[in-house]
């Protein structure tokens, strides 16, 4: 394969290209990489940039500099892959280096260009790039550290440059985990053992073991990584079992209720049961896994009602009905009040939950939590129960209890005035839904 890096700084490359597996790949002639220095291109007394149009800040690499240095490669080693830098690009992760090997295989000749400055004339990259890739959403002072990056991984691709081929595929971000911890001598380090089983010779168990460490790093650091992929039964039900149990309870007792009296036009009180959050909060809940799904009312009656349509579901004629709808309301439990609901996870888990409260206002508390936040709670190894609230939210003497918040649901308009059946299906959706990408 030839590559070809057009580059105002070559110097830059010189080690890097001459060094480690990258400067055996180019003696054993597996990749030729050629450096082309921009300044050549260059007219006699012609600056390689000009400032830009519109007053902004900057300097602007003139477009017939770079198009004269594309022209060149091109007729020496054939029509190219062209692949241009900038923050505002596609992402470069081990898929978009999969794809790109892919791509490079067909194509024999791939033109890297790192610009700097401001960058290049828009009008390049629209004739020239067929894309446009970014390392992460920071601004370097130009893309000769992107543009090495790509080769590092993009070369470890390439057949007989990495001394095991397995390895490059067993490593993290190429399937649904992350790589297992490594360990070599002495055995024993400040005091840290190498763990006994991988050093007790039996294969299956060692294999057992990373697999293990795999999924929990994963599911605990990695949460975003694995919910990008299009996950094989096998691989959900790892995940699955190295998640913290969740749960969520609906408060009707303990929530705040219009008053026209108070001088806050509000009061604590109690809400209805509904059969519609009842139905959709409980589908909502298995649909995620979650646990079970608490309807939180000390009012007798209220639990009447819930009972009744609980007994229906859960009775013969309910189940032959509408299997599905039983499987989803058996996940509901009654509970007079919270502490109640604690208690029941606690004995059904062995530790009490962290609980995350939702509202649908800002209110003020000191562990604000965002849809992002999967590694915090999940540190605690605690199993997460999620409250919702009924009429106007949550009781703040509730909200101040609980150990952290999530912030409210919002769209590009000021309403937010969402069912709370919807806005828990949201809520499961960002904080447990997979296969977001479909990246198999
Ligand atoms: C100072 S940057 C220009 C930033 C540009 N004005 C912007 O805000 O999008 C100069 C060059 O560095 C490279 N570069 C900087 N940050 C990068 C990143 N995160 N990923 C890829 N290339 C980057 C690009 O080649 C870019 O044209």
């Amino acid at each position: 394969m030839n590559i070809s890096v057009l580059t105002l700084f070559p110097d830059l490359y010189r080690e890097f290209l001459s060094t480690s597996l990258i400067g055996r790949a180019q003696e054993r002639e597996l990749v030729k990489i050629e450096l082309t220095n921009l300044f050549n291109f260059c007219k006699p007394n012609q600056r390689i940039d000009s400032p830009t149009f519109g007053h902004g800040a900057g300097m602007i690499l003139r477009p017939e500099v770079v198009e004269s240095a594309i022209v060149q490669q091109e007729a020496a080693h054939g029509k190219a892959l062209k692949i241009f830098f900038s923050p505002q690009g596609d992402k470069l992760d081990q898929t978009m280096l999969k794809k790109l090997h892919a791509l490079a295989q067909e194509r024999k000749h791939l033109l890297l260009f790192a610009s700097r400055y401001e960058g290049v004339d828009a009008r390049v990259e629209a004739e020239y790039a067929d894309m446009v890739l970014s390392v992460g959403d920071f601004v370097l002072m130009g893309g000769d550290l992107p543009c090495m990056m790509l080769l590092e991984g993009l070369l470890r691709y390439l057949p007989g440059v990495v001394g095991n081929a397995d390895s490059v595929e067993a490593d993290s971000f190429s399937g649904a985990f992350v790589d297992y911890p490594e360990y070599t001598h002495p055995v024993e380090w400040h005091g840290r053992q190498v763990p006994e089983v991988i050093r007790s010779g039996n294969h299956q168990a060692i294999a057992n073991w990373r697999q293990e460490q795999a999924a929990e790093t994963t599911v605990k650091k990695h949460f975003s990584w694995l919910r990008q992929h299009h996950l094989t039964a096998d691989e959900k039900t790892l995940a699955y079992k190295h998640m913290p149990p969740h749960y969520a309870a609906l408060m009707h007792g303990d929530v705040l209720l219009k008053d026209f009296n108070s001088p806050n036009g509000t009061r604590v009180g109690t809400s209805s049961v509904t059969s519609f959050d009842l139905h959709d909060i409980s589908r909502s809940s298995l649909t995620y896994g979650l646990k079970n799904y608490f309807i939180v009312t000390p009012l007798k009656d209220q639990q009447q009602i819930v009972n009744t349509l609980l007994d229906f579901w859960n009775m013969p004629v309910g189940i032959s009905y509408n299997k599905h709808r039983h499987q989803a309301v058996s996940k509901v439990r009654l509970q007079n009040n919270i502490d109640e609901v604690i208690a029941a996870i606690t004995a059904q888990e062995g530790k009490a939950p962290i609980i995350i409260a939702t509202s649908a206002r800002q209110v003020p508390h000191i562990k604000t939590i965002t849809y992002y936040d999967q590694s915090i709670v999940w540190q605690h190894d605690r199993p997460v129960l999620f409250l919702f609230g009924t009429a106007k939210g949550i009781a703040p003497h509730i909200i101040e209890k609980c150990d952290y918040l999530l912030g409210p649901l919002y769209g590009f308009t000021d309403f937010n005035h969402l069912s709370v059946r919807s806005a828990a299906a949201v809520v499961f959706d960002r904080w447990l839904g997979i296969n977001i990408k479909n990246i198999v």
